[in-house]
């Protein structure tokens, strides 16, 4: 097991582990050939950035930020659009409810108010045999430090409020809080809020050696978990 960026080749099985993990919602609905696509532009986004648990070929799990929401949102509309939007128009032929979910969505980062210098975490799964080991507050670890040497100074996340897992991992991370609730495709969402740093033990080992990526420096930890 080992932690590597998230690159495009990583594309199609971080789609399925949205798909697996996160069923029925906006996302997911729109299938997992857009989801693909959509994990591919951001895979290629400067304003994005990923890592990849793999097992030998498995990706078995993902973790997504966006360094700048708006940017990344921009990205989508004015550069993928045309790969995004054929994926996009077969699932709504099947499922038409989903064209209010498709404009709400549009309006997400308004709706975020995503300040500059936050990063945003926008997805963290894992494929249901890797979880329960560990992995996952390892991997949020390594975002908050990465997001940070990549100079954001604050994190958000948007948490389905009746994902408990994901609460429960939030935490126990030091100094988050719930800052809001929103309501996104009819869903009550709670809107986590984290300055960085974040003063853990893992932060003071990657403050010790400078400005190394936090990607590499927790390569270790997350295979020791394993
Ligand atoms: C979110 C996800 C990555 C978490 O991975 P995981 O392996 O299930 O998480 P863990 O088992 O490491 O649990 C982390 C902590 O939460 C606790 N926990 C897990 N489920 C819990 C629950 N239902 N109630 C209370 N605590 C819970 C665990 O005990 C653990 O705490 P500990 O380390 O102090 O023991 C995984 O569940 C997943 O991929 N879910 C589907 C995708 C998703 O919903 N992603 C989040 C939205 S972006």
């Amino acid at each position: 097991m080992d932690t590597i960026p998230f690159t495009r080749a990583h594309a199609r099985q971080a789609a399925e582990i949205h798909v697996e993990g996160q069923p029925g919602t906006f996302l997911t609905r729109l299938g997992i050939d857009f989801l693909t696509r959509m994990y591919q532009a951001i895979a290629d986004s400067p304003h994005a950035f990923g890592v990849t648990v793999v097992d030998e070929d498995t990706v078995a799990g993902v973790a997504i930020v966006a360094l700048n929401t708006t940017q990344v949102f921009q990205e989508m509309k004015r550069q993928h659009w045309h790969r995004l939007l054929w994926p996009m128009i077969r699932q709504v032929l099947r499922d038409p409810l989903l064209v209010g979910d498709i404009v709400q969505s549009i309006r997400y980062p308004a709706t975020l108010h995503v300040p500059p210098g936050e990063a945003e975490v926008l997805f963290l799964g894992l494929r249901r045999p890797y979880m329960r080991r560990g992995i996952a507050p390892r991997l949020s670890n390594l975002i908050m430090d990465e997001a940070h040497r990549r100079g954001c100074t604050s994190a958000t996340t948007l948490v389905a409020r009746q994902n408990r897992t994901v609460r429960w991992i939030i935490a126990a991370v030091p100094g988050a809080y719930v800052d809001r609730e929103v309501e996104l495709n009819g869903k009550i969402m709670l809107v986590y809020r984290v300055k960085l740093p974040i003063l853990n033990e893992s932060d003071q080992s990657s403050a010790a050696s400078g400005q190394q990526s936090a990607v590499s420096s927790q390569q270790v930890a997350v295979r020791d978990g394993c």
